[in-house]
């Protein structure tokens, strides 16, 4: 082996590699970077022992101090709970119309209603229940089943075609579909759903189905076609479309029917968040 070669200005040996006449030095490591890195060692076998570390097949090693993440959420949630616990048992006694009647508490319900709506509603209702196609919208003043507090706490916990033995329930018949009415008295029918909500018509077809109208769908929607709140039979004289008021949507919507599903949420939801909620969306612009 070739002898070291020690650089004579620094006195350090060189590695041998050389390029254009430029040798590489071969210094040692300082020392306090060395001690650093030894230290790191000691430290992550320390924290190994200590705190939970090595993924085993189905478990993994708790670590001597025990400690837990789970736990310590579980013990914010405790503390959190605590710290609203006043509140939500003076919601709990509280009717919604005297949470809406005192400030403190109704900002907390507010809160707490907003919170649970967007992990429990947005998904079919939106964010801030702004509504989608087949979704309705919980901010504007036309309500399927009622728009008070009390209406809107009642459509939470039963749902509307739900599993809940309550739910809010009626189904439109698929009036082409089980052929209850043929397809020239459907388009007519359409016509005149076109016409008492304020769109282009044929005049002739709507006459003729204004007929149909009061026979087929006046039990459910009012011969004005303004709606029966009791049997949740929408309004079909204004604007707002649950479904879509385009003539290609409501021929769809008579022929074949709908019938959407809210979830009950009595079982999911305690009572206090279902107060929250409902003095939530009431208090979203649209309330009654
Ligand atoms: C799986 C989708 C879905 C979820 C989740 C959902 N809803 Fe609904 N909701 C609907 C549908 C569909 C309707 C309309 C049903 C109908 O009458 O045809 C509705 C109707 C309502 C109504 C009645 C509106 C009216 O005009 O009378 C209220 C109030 C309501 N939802 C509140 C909520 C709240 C609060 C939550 C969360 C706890 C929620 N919904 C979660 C689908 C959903
Ligand atoms: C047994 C009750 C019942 C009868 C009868 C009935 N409907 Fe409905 N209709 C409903 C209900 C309930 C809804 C809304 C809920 C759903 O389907 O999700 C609805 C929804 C609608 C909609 C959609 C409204 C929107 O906002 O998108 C239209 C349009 C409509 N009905 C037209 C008719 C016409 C036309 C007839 C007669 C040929 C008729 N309905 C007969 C109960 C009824």
């Amino acid at each position: 082996m070739a002898e070291k070669e020690i650089d004579e200005l620094t006195g350090l040996p060189t590695t041998g590699h050389e390029w254009d006449g430029i040798k590489e030095l071969n210094s040692p490591i300082p020392r306090w970077w060395i001690y650093t890195f030894y230290v790191t060692i000691v430290w992550g076998i320390a924290f190994m022992i200590a705190m939970p570390s090595i993924p085993l097949v189905n478990d993994y090693t708790k670590g001597v101090l025990g400690f837990s993440q789970r736990d310590s959420v579980r013990q914010d949630i405790v503390d959190a709970r605590a710290a609203q616990s006043g509140f939500r048992d003076r919601i709990e006694q509280a009717s919604l119309e005297e949470i809406r009647d005192i400030p403190d508490l109704f900002d907390f319900a507010v809160a707490g209603g907003k919170s649970a709506f967007s992990v429990n509603c947005s998904q079919c209702h939106g964010a801030g229940g702004a509504g989608a196609p087949g979704f309705p919208n919980l901010n504007d003043d036309a309500w399927i089943w009622g728009g008070n507090p009390d209406e809107i706490f009642d459509t939470i916990r039963v749902g509307i075609r739900s599993d809940h033995p309550d739910t809010r329930f009626n189904q439109m018949p698929a009036f082409l579909a089980d052929e209850l009415l043929t397809r020239e008295e459907v388009s007519d029918v359409v016509e005149h759903v076109l016409q008492i909500s304020g769109q282009d018509h044929d005049e002739d077809a709507a006459g003729r189905g204004k007929a149909v109208f009061v026979e087929q769908c006046s039990s459910c929607h009012q011969e004005s076609g303004k709606g029966v709140r009791e049997l949740g039979g929408p309004n079909l004289t204004d604007a707002i479309w649950l479904y879509g008021g385009s003539r290609d949507e409501i021929r769809k919507t008579v022929a074949t029917a709908r019938n959407g599903v809210m979830p009950a949420w009595e079982d999911r939801l305690d009572e206090v968040t279902r107060k929250q909620l409902a003095t939530y969306v009431h208090a979203l612009g649209g309330g009654e």
